[in-house]
C-alpha cells in the first residue's frame, strides 16, 4: 500500500519554547497559532517487507534521516508493523523564505505513515503523534487557527483547532535571511530553559497569553491579537537573549523590519511582527492593509510573501 499525505505549516502567535520532557516532547507553555495554506509538505509513505532499511527522499534527493526513522519506530510500535517504509517528501514551502518546515514536514508524515501502517488514529491521537516528530507539528494536523494544550502528559498534551474567525487575517513574510539558522531550535530551546532567568517569567506570561488569545480570537479583536502575538514573540526573544552564552537570531534588518512595523502601527495600519527560531521577521495583518504594508517595505522587493490561513 502506499499513502500520501499534505499538511501545511503554521506560524505561533503564542508561541511554544521550551520542554518540560525531551523524549515525548511535552512543552513548559501551550501554545496558539496560524496555519497557513501556501505553504506545505506532501509525503508518500509506503510500508514495504522488501526493505531492508527505511528510505527518505526529500525533494527527490536521498536523504540520510535519523530523525525520520525514529518517528517511523513510534509508528511501528504502536500499529505492530515491523516493515521498514519508503518516505518520499516534497516540501512546498518556498526554499529562500527560512520558514520552518518541520512542522508541515512531521504532521505529513504522522498522516500518511498512520494511515499507510494501518492505524485509523482520531485528529488528537495525530497530533500527539506529530508532537514527537516535532513540538510544532502538533498544531499543523488542523488548518486555521489552532492550540496546543500542554497538557500532563503524553495522553494529555495535544493540539486541538480553534473556531474559526471573521476577521480576514493575513501573514506577510518578510525574508530577511534565506540562509540555514545558525542554531537549531531544538539546541536553543534547552539552553534557555537551563541558563535563562527570564525563562520562568516567559512560561507564566504566556500561558495567560494563550488563554488570553483564545479569547481575543472569540471576541475578533484584532488589536488585542496582535498586542498578545507580538508579546509572545518579544518574550520568547527575551528569554533566549538572557540565556548563557547570549544569543539572538536577529539581524540588523529584522529590527529595521520590527521599527517599520511599529511605525505603521503609530499610523493606524494593523501591523504586529512575530520571529521565530530565525531573523526572518512574519506580520500579522488584516487582508486590506497588505498593500500598506507591501508599500512600507518596498525596499525588500521579491523578499515578501503574503499569505493567508
Ligand atoms: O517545533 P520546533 O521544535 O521547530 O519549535 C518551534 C519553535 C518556534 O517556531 C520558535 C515557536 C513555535 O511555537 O512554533
Amino acid at each position: 500500500m502506499t499513502t500520501t499525505a499534505r499538511a501545511h505549516t503554521n506560524i505561533a502567535l503564542i508561541k511554544y519554547w521550551g520542554k518540560r520532557d525531551a523524549k515525548l516532547i511535552l512543552p513548559y507553555t501551550s501554545s496558539v497559532s496560524l496555519t497557513l495554506d501556501d505553504f506545505y509538505t506532501d509525503t508518500t509513505v509506503s510500508f514495504n517487507p522488501e526493505l531492508g532499511s527505511d528510505q527518505f527522499t526529500l525533494n527527490g534527493t536521498a536523504q540520510a534521516a535519523p530523525k525520520v526513522t525514529a518517528f517511523l519506530d513510534l509508528v511501528r510500535a504502536q500499529s505492530g508493523r515491523r516493515e521498514f517504509a519508503q518516505v518520499a517528501s516534497v516540501n512546498h514551502v518556498p526554499t529562500a523564505a527560512g520558514l520552518a518546515s518541520s512542522a508541515s514536514a512531521f504532521a505529513a508524515l504522522a498522516l500518511a505513515a498512520s494511515r499507510d501502517a494501518g492505524l485509523r488514529l482520531a485528529p488528537a491521537a495525530l497530533s500527539r503523534l506529530a508532537r514527537r516528530g516535532s513540538g510544532s507539528a502538533a498544531r499543523s494536523i488542523y488548518g486555521g487557527l489552532a492550540i496546543w494544550h500542554r497538557g500532563e502528559d503524553d495522553l494529555t498534551s495535544f493540539a486541538e483547532p480553534l473556531p474559526k474567525t471573521t476577521l480576514p487575517l493575513r501573514m506577510i513574510v518578510v525574508m530577511v535571511d534565506a540562509g540555514q539558522k545558525p542554531v537549531s531550535s531544538r539546541q536553543l530551546m534547552a539552553n534557555t530553559v537551563a541558563t535563562s532567568p527570564y525563562y520562568p517569567a516567559f512560561v507564566k506570561s504566556n500561558e495567560q497569553a494563550a488563554a488570553a488569545m483564545v479569547a481575543a480570537l472569540a471576541a475578533a479583536d484584532f488589536t488585542r491579537i496582535g498586542e498578545l502575538t507580538e508579546q509572545s514573540s518579544a518574550r520568547m526573544h527575551a528569554a533566549i537573549l538572557a540565556g548563557s552564552p547570549a544569543f539572538t537570531y536577529f539581524q540588523p534588518d529584522t529590527m529595521a523590519v520590527w521599527h517599520t512595523v511599529q511605525a505603521l502601527r503609530q499610523q493606524g495600519v494593523p501591523a504586529y511582527a512575530t520571529m521565530d527560531a530565525g531573523p526572518n521577521v512574519k506580520i500579522l495583518t488584516l487582508a486590506p492593509a497588505v498593500p500598506t504594508i507591501q508599500k512600507a517595505l518596498s525596499a525588500f522587493g521579491g523578499r515578501l510573501l503574503v499569505a493567508a490561513p
